[in-house]
């Protein structure tokens, strides 16, 4: 599908983004092996998600509209066939944690993009821990019990640290992880609602096997990933207003705001609350003040790594120069998107420079439409989208249906804002 988007000229309204993709993939993976039912409102529809679910289906768990059966802790059976974990690299490295510490083995497969994505980073610490782990292709599980590790991540990976969570459930001793900078602690939190004994100490999590997880009752949060989008193109369409209700505000997952806030965009959090273990609250968008450029490194970028190519966009549009680095992960997401965007931006007519792990962007240039490439990445079309919004003329975002991945409706919502 080629989603064709024009200038926005004025961007306004009340949002709802579809539930946190990151807390919907934890609930459904946590919940199946609880004991008793979880009920999970407002869980994510986006393909990853779906991906999830129906890998637990095919480990014998019973999931109907966010009702989740949980089997315990050693309820799950062998799949018949391989998982296919689609697009989604949450799905296949949290997975890879959770079923290196089961009895039987399980293979897991993904699409063309997830396929040649780097798994060593979670086989290389399975197999430390004893796991029977290997790859390519990802087979894991079989050999058990695990012993747990003390860990020292050399890539900063939520996803890395959830995998080594999940297998620690089931080790013998305790399972602690260290990591470079501290990423989203998703994992960490729903495991203490579900009475798991987790250790927070700075950078270093120690889990616990615990003989059994109580089963949540909880309210999913909108995902702030999914407002970055609205919140840059509204702060840049001048008489815009905005309000975002029900989000996601966890400190781990909140320091693109803090940005955004310092170059001078007005972006308000109120009706702070909390739900599930999770701070919550509405974000509201006004005007902007004098903007200033911004600049990104090291343990920022890892805090705000899916935000990142929405960023490159704001910078565009910022004055001066705006500086990206320490962000050479996103070479390795689900395209590379620092190439991907440094094209699509470019041809708009963007003043974008690519480095090995981030950008140099100069700004404000106009931004003129053209037809640019999501190469299948969900984040990578939806950031052109806002830059289309921002742009003269018309833009044409080819492959734009991979927008399902996180946010099915994204252009639908996009036309009732505009
Ligand atoms: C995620 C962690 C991040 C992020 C991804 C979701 C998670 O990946 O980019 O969209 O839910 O744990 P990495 O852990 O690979 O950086």
């Amino acid at each position: 599908m080629i989603a064709t988007v024009r200038r926005a000229h004025r961007f306004d309204g009340d949002v709802t983004v579809p539930g946190d993709k990151s807390i919907s993939h934890r609930a459904l993976i946590l919940g199946s092996i609880a004991g008793g039912e979880s009920r999970f409102r407002g869980l994510s529809s986006g393909a990853d998600v779906r991906s999830t679910a129906r890998c637990m289906r095919a480990l014998g768990v019973e999931i109907d509209d966010g009702a989740v059966i949980g089997r315990g802790m050693q309820g799950l059976s062998a799949s018949a066939e391989a998982l296919e974990c689609g697009n989604s690299g949450t799905t296949m490295r949290l997975l890879a944690g959770l079923l290196s510490a089961q009895r039987f083995s399980s293979e897991l497969r993904g699409d063309e993009s997830l396929s040649t994505r780097p798994m060593d980073r979670v086989v290389t610490p399975l197999r430390e821990m004893g796991a029977d782990a290997r790859w390519p292709p990802l087979v894991v599980g079989g050999q058990v019990p695990l012993h747990g590790i003390d860990y020292a991540m050399p890539v900063a990976s939520a996803q890395v640290k959830s995998a080594l969570l999940l297998a620690g459930l089931f080790a013998q001793g305790p399972t602690a992880v260290v990591e470079p900078v501290p990423t989203r602690n998703h994992t960490e939190l729903m495991l203490t609602a579900m009475g798991a004994d987790v250790i927070v100490e700075g950078r270093r999590v120690e889990v616990r096997p615990p003989e059994r997880l109580s089963p949540l009752d909880i309210e999913i949060p909108g995902d702030v990933s999914a407002a970055s989008f609205w919140l840059v193109v509204s702060s840049l369409v001048d008489g815009s207003t905005l309000r975002i209700r029900n989000v996601g505000t966890n400190p781990t997952r909140t320091a693109f705001i803090d940005l955004l806030r310092a170059c001078g965009m007005a972006i308000a959090i109120g009706a702070a609350r909390s739900a599930g273990g999770e701070p919550v609250g509405d974000l509201e968008v006004g005007t902007a003040s004098v903007l200033r450029p911004l600049s990104v490194t090291g343990s920022l970028a890892a805090e705000m790594i899916d935000e990142l190519p929405v960023l490159a966009v704001a910078a565009s549009q910022l004055p001066g120069t705006s500086r990206i680095t320490g962000a050479a992960e996103l070479r390795v997401k689900e395209s590379d998107r620092i190439a991907a965007m440094t094209d699509g931006l470019a041809a708009m007519g963007a003043d974008i420079t690519a480095l090995d792990d981030g950008w140099v962007i100069n700004g404000p240039r106009p931004l003129e439409g053209a037809r640019v490439r999501s190469h299948r990445d969900h984040r990578v079309a939806m950031a052109l989208a806002v830059a289309g919004l921002l742009a003269d003329g018309t833009t044409e975002i080819e492959d734009a249906e991979c927008v399902e991945i996180s946010y099915p409706g994204f252009f639908d919502q996009l036309e009732a804002l505009c």
